[in-house]
Parts: C-alpha cells; structure tokens; sequence
C-alpha cells in the first residue's frame, strides 16, 4: 500500500464544530461570497431553443466542504454540472460566462483538461464501461496521469511503472469500495449500487480537487448508501471538496455542511440544509413541481403529524366552501 492510503491526511474541515464555526458566518442568501471558493461562477445561462434551463448568476463553492446542490426534477442541476465541467457550452460563452476552479479560469477549457486541473465529476447515468473490467475502467479514471499511451499498453497486456503504480493505487481504491473481488469482471455484471461505486472510485484515480456527484445513491441499496455516505465523509475529511447533486433530503441534512437550491435554472436559496429547508420559496419550488417529495425532516412526519395536516386541510377546506356558498354565485 502506499503511504497516502495508509495515513490519510486529515484535513482542517474534518472536526465538525470547525465546520460548524465557519458556514455559520455565511450568509443564506443565493450567490453569496465565501471566504475561500474553490469554484466561482458568473453569469452561466444555457437555452434549448427558447427554453432557459439554467440561469446561475453567482455561485461559491467553499473549499474543504461537501455541498448538496438540490432542486426539484428539471431544475438544471445536472446541465450545471455540464456546463461547468466542459462536458456542454453555456449560451453565454464569450458573453460574460465566467467560472475559475482553485484561482484558474476554465472557461474554455475542455472537459478533459478540466479533469486534470483537478474537479472531477460522475454522472447521474453510470458512465462505466460495460465492455470493460473494472480494473481497466479504474486504470481509465488514471489517463491523465498515464497520456494515451494508456490504451495501447492495456491492450498490449505490458504495463509500465507508472501503470503500475495505478494499479497498486486502483487495488487500493476497490478494496476501499469493496469492489476488489471483482476487480477482473465485467463492469457490465455488477449491480446498479457496484456501478456507482465503481464510478466514484474512477473518479478519485485522478487525485482531485474536488469531486461533483450527481445523484451518487440514485439505485443504490440502502446498505451500501450508508458506506457510500461515509465514504463521501471520509474525501471531506481528508481535505477533498465535494458538490453533489442529491434528491433525498435525510441524505442531504445527513451529510452536506452546506446547501444550494436551483429552481427553474436559477440559484433560489443558500444555507445551511435546516435553513433552506425551512426557506417558503424552497418549499414552494418542491410542491410547484414535485408534489410527493419528503423534505426529510422525520420528526415532522409522524402519523399524528399526517392526519393533523389532513384535518387542518379538510377545515380550511370547509371554510373556503362556506365562503364561496356566503358569497353565492358570481
Ligand atoms: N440536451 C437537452 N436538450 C433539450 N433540453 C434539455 C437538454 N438537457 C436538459 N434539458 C432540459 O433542461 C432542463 C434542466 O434539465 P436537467 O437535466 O439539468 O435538470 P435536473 O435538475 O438535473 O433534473 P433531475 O433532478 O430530474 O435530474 C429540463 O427541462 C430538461 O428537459
Ligand atoms: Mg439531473
């Protein structure tokens, strides 16, 4: 094993009450300023035809924490993370878009070399190779490191040093994701849950910065969510930033130090998850276009709880009939 996985680095946001400390002085409103972003965005629009599907005009994103970006089904977050990470060109390049990730603008950088600059991402739709073991899409997750000399060696079945040293590091990887017994099978046999580990673990081959996750429990069985949670703790510990795109609210008060709210493409709320929970226009945004969605408070969910808001409903209900019967007809 080498020595970065054998002695984690522990990094400042590892203590909870330091994390605590320093969201608290944030401000909850979108776009708000953060003492040291890692990633800042201005003026990102994207249009299919005349439809906006995002609309950013000012995001932070703090270093050394783990941020939920959540909204209602369509409110742009995935095309965010495409946006930003090169993989799909907003309306407004060369028109005022502007994004920089750890000081460097990347604006017109390609997805790849946005990859190595250090802000890696997974997608919603596993990406993994089916045709491919898990070992060479790990030694993929590397390429980077490893130029494109990667593809020819692996089919050649020679591996230098520096593959290697990828494969020492991809051993260590899946046994991290409990994923080294298939470490030579097809990516394509593993269960949905396996697949997103396997991605995760991909992503983290190239050493990031930080890592974006869209919707990384999305299929996932609930044993594995809570190791994939930890797994998600332990990168932040370690000093790893990490944006990550998620629709349950218990995982989202469970583990994110930090919360931003897009609705119809724009940035509506920011703050701490109880915060913007709590926010009118968040829960607004949720019944306007996601009528079932739990905003994962449990305490506030008991049966009692249920059947009181029915008979408040069916009471505001019989007042409203009274009214309009009063009123009689217009
Ligand atoms: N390639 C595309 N062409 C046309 N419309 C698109 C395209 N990609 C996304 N959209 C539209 O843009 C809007 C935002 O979609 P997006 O997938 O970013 O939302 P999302 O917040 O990720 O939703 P979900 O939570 O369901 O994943 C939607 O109305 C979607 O239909
Ligand atoms: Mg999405």
């Amino acid at each position: 094993m080498s020595d970065h996985m054998t002695q984690p680095a522990v990094g400042a946001m590892a203590d909870p009450a330091a994390r605590l400390a320093l969201t608290s002085g944030f401000e909850a409103t979108p776009g708000a300023t953060k003492p040291d972003a890692i990633l800042r965005v201005d003026n990102i629009v994207r249009q299919f035809g005349g439809m906006t599907a995002v609309d950013v005009q000012h995001l932070e994103v703090q270093r050394g924490l783990i941020t939920a970006l959540i909204g209602p089904n369509g409110a742009g977050k995935t095309t965010f993370f495409n946006l930003i990470t090169g993989f799909d060109k907003p309306t407004t390049a060369g028109k005022g878009a502007h994004w920089e990730f750890d000081g460097r603008t990347i604006d017109k950088t390609s997805a790849s070399s946005v990859a190595r600059s250090g802000m890696v991402r997974t997608f919603q739709l596993t990406k993994a190779l089916s045709a491919m073991t898990v070992i060479d899409n790990m030694m993929l997750g590397a390429q980077d490191q490893a130029g494109e000399n990667l593809f020819k060696s692996m089919f050649r079945g020679t591996w230098g040093k520096q593959e290697k040293e990828n494969e020492a590091k991809a051993d260590e990887l899946l046994a991290r994701f409990k994923l080294l017994e298939k470490k030579h099978d097809y990516a394509g046999s593993l269960s949905g849950g396996q697949r997103k580990l396997l991605e995760m673990a991909r992503a983290l081959m190239s050493d990031p910065k930080m890592i974006m996750l869209d919707e990384p429990m999305a299929g996932v069985n609930p044993a594995l969510t809570q190791s994939l949670l930890g797994h998600i703790q332990n990168l932040r510990d370690e000093g790893m930033t990490v944006l990550f795109v998620e629709h349950d609210m218990h995982v989202v008060r469970h583990i994110s130090d930090w919360v931003a709210v897009m609705a119809e493409g724009r940035l509506v709320a920011e703050g701490s998850a109880d915060t913007v929970m709590s926010d009118p226009a968040v829960i607004d945004a949720y019944l306007g276009a996601h009528h079932d969605t739990d905003l994962g408070d449990d305490a506030l969910l008991t049966d009692e709880a249920l059947e009181e808001l029915a008979e408040e409903v069916a009471a505001e209900d019989a007042v409203r009939q009274a009214e309009e019967e009063a009123e009689g007809p217009k």
